[in-house]
């Protein structure tokens, strides 16, 4: 039987995946690797074999492979030392005999040198790593998600309006939802072996389509108003994020308004068999409290 394992699987995308590998294949299939067991305690009840392991720690990693056929790892948290993290579990996974390595990798413009600290380097070393291991690996190279939207444009966006960096900048922003499915898809499926994909939306979204989408629903006006990267930065700031929370928001802002995420190639559509949740769907959702509090 094989076995498949997910990193971060307590996790928003890890346990969306784990969710999604659970409507696909048997729980005795599933592997959850987690630092803090009690967090997976439903995932144990229904049946998913939960392991212990921390990317830091080397031998806690080849423990919790073994057995196991495949593995996705999802890529760790910033502001912290990616590389280390993601080098030690191509490292034991290849100690405990794994076959397969899933990396979720972030989206880029074909030949962009532009770098979100913290983020693109680690991504990029991450697969250059995975490449030469002699794994058989999947590189999937995700969108910006539609899940952190509200965090980017801010509490109170309905009423200060969409400020953010220049607004022609386009995005194929998606759901971790879809991307979870895709990773299942992926994980249990053969013939994605060595292949690199670039996950988002079926169709790409500027912040001024966001605004207008938000006043649509809030049945107000909600203007977008192009702000420096400095001056949104500071916006954040002040809101009370720490000054590289809000330096963080505006390089993941200024990578929108550069087109690093507005490749459109229905690649995510392709694996999982529909069309991927739409920003406006998202919007609604996300912000339907508000809509139906004023009518
Ligand atoms: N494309 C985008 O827009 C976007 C946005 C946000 C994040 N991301 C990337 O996508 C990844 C997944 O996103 P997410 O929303 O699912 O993030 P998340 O909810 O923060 O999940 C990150 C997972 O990594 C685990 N982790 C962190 N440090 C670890 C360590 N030392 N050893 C083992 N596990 C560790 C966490 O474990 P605990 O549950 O124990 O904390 C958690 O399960 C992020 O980590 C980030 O790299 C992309």
């Amino acid at each position: 039987m094989s076995k498949l394992l997910v990193t971060g699987a307590t996790g928003e995308l890890g346990s969306l995946t784990v969710d999604a590998l659970l409507k696909r294949i048997d729980p005795e299939q599933v592997v959850a690797l987690v630092r803090d067991p009690a967090k997976a305690a439903r995932m144990a009840e229904q049946g998913v074999d939960v392991r212990r392991g921390d990317y830091f720690d080397l031998d806690s990693l080849i423990r919790a492979f073994q057995g196991v056929d495949k593995i996705l790892l999802v890529s760790t948290v910033a502001f912290t030392n990616r590389i280390t993290q993601h080098l030690n579990v191509i490292e034991a996974a290849k100690a405990a005999g794994v076959k397969h390595i899933v990396y979720t990798s972030i989206q880029r413009k074909p030949g962009s040198t532009l770098e979100i600290s913290m983020i693109t380097q680690s991504d990029e070393a991450t697969e250059e790593a995975l490449i030469d291991s002699g794994l058989s690996y999947t590189i999937l190279r995700n969108s910006l998600y539609l899940d952190v939207l509200p965090f980017m444009l801010g509490s109170d966006v309905l009423e200060r309006g969409v400020r953010m960096t220049k607004g022609d900048g386009r995005a194929v922003i998606v759901a971790r939802s879809d991307l979870a499915e895709a990773n299942a898809v992926v994980l249990t499926q053969s013939g994605h072996e060595n292949r690199t994909y670039t996950l988002g939306a079926s169709e790409s979204v500027s912040f001024a389509d966001i605004a207008a989408e938000l006043s649509r629903i809030s049945g107000k006006l909600v203007a977008f108003i192009e702000v420096s990267a400095e001056e949104l930065a500071e916006r954040v700031e002040a809101a009370g994020l720490p000054r590289p929370a809000a330096d963080f928001i505006s390089e993941w802002s200024n990578a929108v308004s550069t087109g690093e995420f507005a490749e459109i190639t229905k690649e995510l559509e392709g694996l999982i068999g529909h069309e991927p949740v739409s920003y406006k769907t998202f919007l609604r959702r996300a912000y339907e409290a508000y809509a139906t509090s004023r009518h």
